[in-house]
Order: structure tokens, then C-alpha cells, then sequence
């Protein structure tokens, strides 16, 4: 497991940023899994600029979020398609998102992983970590061996997202996610982790043991993740 550690969230996103390209530089055809979330923003805003100024070309690569809320309108605001529609802009091969109104969200998201695997699996795959430590929508519980499904989203989780649904009550019960063991099949994983209220989580994610708990700690058990911290994130951090 690499660490790198960075000044402040604004150095955290051009590094994301670094290493997306080097990603996409390196094979101009790279699958990508990319979350949503408020770290990986300013990421994409960067990566938005490089494609348009041509220092970055994206348009052979192809991108899976690694999740979406389930049960959902597709105009709802707060969905993930929504959020890529907004903070990513980038002119690629093909942005793929499973579908917030289909009818059957076990079935959409086991039919998208299987997508994920005819694309040749993912080059890189980008996370954020919840504040419990989830990772994509594997929430505590998630087994090493899960796969992708619809699962019930926790409260803490909901409320990270009221602000985008309208109210609390708008946010979906219920979410879509590449599952653990599909997340570990990728070839390389980055998780980018910003700001003081993320410090502990990292903390027991990347010092604890790996466990259903903590469901990004299972990222332990990769050869090729970097985890991307401002200093704030990683200040929980004891070996450094
Ligand atoms: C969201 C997403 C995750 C994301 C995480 C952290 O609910 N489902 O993919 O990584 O929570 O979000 P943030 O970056 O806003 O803290």
C-alpha cells in the first residue's frame, strides 16, 4: 500500500489528477471506476480543464461510476448520474452509470459489473471512503466476497446526500454498488481522502485489521492501492 500525503485539499486534487492521466496516458484506452462525492470534485474540475486546454485525452477511455441510488427518478438532482453530468466533462469513449429507475436494482447492477468485466475489467478504479467507512455504496457489513448489488443505505450515508436530493426524505433508500470483490479485481485502486472528519476512518482503514466493519479496509488486502490524504485526513495516521 502507497501513502501519499499532501499539503491541502487543493494539492490532493491535482495529484488525483496526476494520476488519472498517467492512467489514461499509459494506456489511452484505460476502464476507469470513478466515485461520486464531495473529495474527487475538484479532481474533475482539473481534469475537465486539462481535456479542454489538450494536455489530457480522454476520449478513448471509458468510465463506470462505481455506484448510483436506486429507486430514483432519472431528473432526480442528487443522483450520481446527475453528479457526473455536472463536475465531469470530459469527451470520453463512453461514461456509464447504472440506471436510478430501473426497475429491478439487483439485476441492473449485476447486468453493469458484468459490463464492467466485458470492458477487460478496470485499469484504475478511483474511490472515496464514507465517514463509516464505506467505499463505493459497500456499506459496514460488506463481506470481502460481495458483489455487486442493491443495498440498504445508512442513515449517515442518506444525510451526506440531503442537500443534493432537496431534503432527507428525497434521498433514496436504497442504493447500487460494485461490490467488494469486484472493486479488488481492479488493477490498480486510488482512494483520496480529505478534510479532519475523515482522519479516524482512514485511520482504522488503513492501520486496523482488514473486517466487514470498516469495508475500506478490505483495500488492505490489494497490491496497488495509493491512498491520496490531504494532512488533515491523515492526521490520524500513527505510522507514516
Ligand atoms: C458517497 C458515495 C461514495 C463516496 C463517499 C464519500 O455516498 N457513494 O462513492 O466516495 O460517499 O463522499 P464524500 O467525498 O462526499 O465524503
Amino acid at each position: 500500500m502507497k501513502i501519499e500525503v499532501l499539503p491541502d485539499a487543493a494539492a490532493l486534487a491535482q495529484r488525483a489528477a496526476d494520476a488519472i492521466c498517467a492512467a489514461v496516458g499509459a494506456k489511452p484506452s484505460a476502464v476507469l471506476g470513478l466515485p461520486t462525492g464531495a473529495t474527487p470534485i475538484e479532481a474533475y474540475a482539473e481534469l475537465t480543464r486539462r481535456a479542454a486546454a489538450g494536455e489530457a485525452d480522454f476520449s478513448r477511455a471509458t468510465a463506470f461510476a462505481v455506484d448510483e441510488f436506486a429507486a430514483a427518478s432519472r431528473d432526480a438532482p442528487g443522483t450520481n448520474a446527475a453528479f457526473f453530468a455536472r463536475h465531469l466533462r470530459l469527451p470520453l469513449a463512453a461514461l456509464r452509470v447504472p440506471r436510478a429507475d430501473a426497475p429491478d436494482p439487483d439485476a441492473e447492477i449485476r447486468a453493469f459489473a458484468d459490463e464492467v468485466r466485458r470492458a477487460g475489467g478496470m485499469d484504475l478504479c478511483v474511490l472515496g471512503i464514507g465517514v463509516n467507512g464505506h467505499i463505493a455504496f459497500n456499506e459496514p457489513d460488506s463481506a470481502r466476497a460481495s458483489r455487486a448489488r442493491a443495498v440498504e443505505l445508512r442513515a449517515e450515508s442518506r444525510a451526506a446526500h440531503a442537500a443534493a436530493f432537496g431534503s432527507l426524505d428525497a434521498v433514496p433508500r436504497i442504493g447500487m454498488t460494485l461490490g467488494i470483490a469486484d472493486i479488488l479485481e481492479a488493477r490498480a485502486i486510488l482512494v483520496l481522502a480529505s478534510g479532519a472528519r475523515k482522519a479516524a476512518i482512514v485511520a482504522r482503514a488503513v492501520e486496523g485489521d482488514a473486517c466487514a466493519d470498516v469495508p475500506a479496509s478490505w483495500l488492505r488486502e490489494h497490491p496497488g492501492v495509493t491512498w491520496m490524504l490531504d494532512e488533515a485526513a491523515a492526521s490520524g495516521l500513527t505510522r507514516r
